[in-house]
């Protein structure tokens, strides 16, 4: 009871003072809280030549590939750049890869510099059509509008296995290869689809073959094995109850705690081969994207399980460090997955 008086008092009354001293919070690279209640999101991202955003073209001289922008849906406005490799013949059906960036749920875009290089890349070297999300961001949309519109995108998919308006999933998707995939919160998201594919049904009975998390982004209250001690000190931490700021359990939904009280076992995920890469100097979320790996391992799911570490990597190495043999590695294994 005093430990709690005490947070009491520091929340209420110091915290403002210090805010207002600052004028804002920053949890960077995300969002900042101003003293007067407006939360802006920091443009950090969005400066560096990662984040600038870069149109689609619908013929890259260096790859082949073919980009565009679409609207999935037109009353929420979520939209998507999708990705067409140069095929070898004309009624070539290939894989797909439904894909979400990362950006702590509040920041990122499939148009960012930095994700548009590497999917181009991974279509390029995988021949999958890749579909990269725009899904709706907190603050402004909060948790669970992320996940609703991420599945919003994985039903419009699975609905073109019978013909559609996508002229690119309709002519060359092959519907029995079905792929989701993200980095950090699109790692996230991942997981959740997978998950609600346990319970639920796809249109026209297609299924997800496999899932692809890229230092995924996890959390829980208690501590976990080699997570640092002032964990919930980080970014990735905080910025959840801006994400989810009416989850009462907190860093324990669901969404975001996979073991949580209440979450439903993964044994449920619905996929035959899953692939959880993790990087050695990914300081916030190394620790929980090993945990989740041994979670998936407990619960005796039954698809193909495979879990990497790129060493000397940090958190979405294949974006922010795109040449290095860590991330050679890195492509050459998922377009493996990809392949298989
Ligand atoms: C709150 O402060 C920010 C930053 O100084 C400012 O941009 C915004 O207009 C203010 N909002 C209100 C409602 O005063
Ligand atoms: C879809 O991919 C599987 C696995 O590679 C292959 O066996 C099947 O023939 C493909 N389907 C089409 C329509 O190309
Ligand atoms: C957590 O502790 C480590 C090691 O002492 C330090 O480097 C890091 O900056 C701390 N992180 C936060 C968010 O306070």
């Amino acid at each position: 009871m005093a430990t709690h008086s005490i947070v009491f008092l520091f929340v209420t009354l110091l915290l403002p003072c210090y805010i207002a001293k600052e004028d804002f919070v920053s949890i960077f690279p995300f969002l900042r809280v101003y003293g007067n209640g407006t939360i802006k999101r920091e443009d950090f991202l969005l400066s560096t030549p990662f984040g600038k955003l870069v149109p689609s073209s619908l013929h890259d001289p260096q790859t082949g590939v073919s980009s565009k922008d679409i609207i999935i849906n037109p009353t929420t406005q979520v939209s998507a750049r999708l990705y067409l490799p140069k095929l070898s013949n004309p009624n070539e059906k290939i894989p797909v890869l439904l894909y979400f960036h990362g950006g702590g749920f509040c920041v990122g875009s499939a148009s960012s510099n930095g994700d548009h290089a590497y999917l181009n890349r991974l279509s390029f070297l995988s021949n999958v059509l890749i579909i990269s999300v725009n899904y709706r961001l907190a603050p402004e949309h909060p948790s669970p509008i992320p996940y609703i519109d991420s599945l919003l995108a994985l039903k419009w998919l699975a609905s073109h296995e019978k013909g559609g308006v996508e002229s690119w999933l309709v002519n060359h998707g092959n519907f029995s290869r079905i792929f989701v995939g993200g980095d950090s919160a699109g790692g996230n998201i991942a997981h959740n689809l997978v998950l609600w594919a346990g319970g639920k049904k796809l249109p026209n009975g297609v299924n997800i073959f496999g899932a692809l998390l890229v230092t995924p982004y996890f959390l829980g209250s208690q501590p976990v094995n080699f997570e640092p001690k002032n964990f919930t000190e980080t970014s990735v931490y905080k910025i959840w109850r801006y994400v989810c700021p009416l989850c009462r359990a907190g860093v324990d939904d669901p969404h975001i705690n996979p073991l949580a009280p209440g979450a439903p076992s993964l044994k449920q995920l619905n996929c035959k081969k899953m692939i959880i890469y993790v990087a050695e100097q990914d300081v916030e979320l190394r620790a929980r994207g090993i945990w989740y790996y041994e979670a998936v391992k407990a619960s005796g799911w039954e698809g193909e399980l495979m879990k990497f570490e790129a060493k000397k990597s940090g958190h979405v190495f294949p974006i922010f460090q795109p040449n290095q043999m860590e991330t050679l590695i890195f492509f050459k294994r998922v377009v493996g997955f990809l392949k298989s």
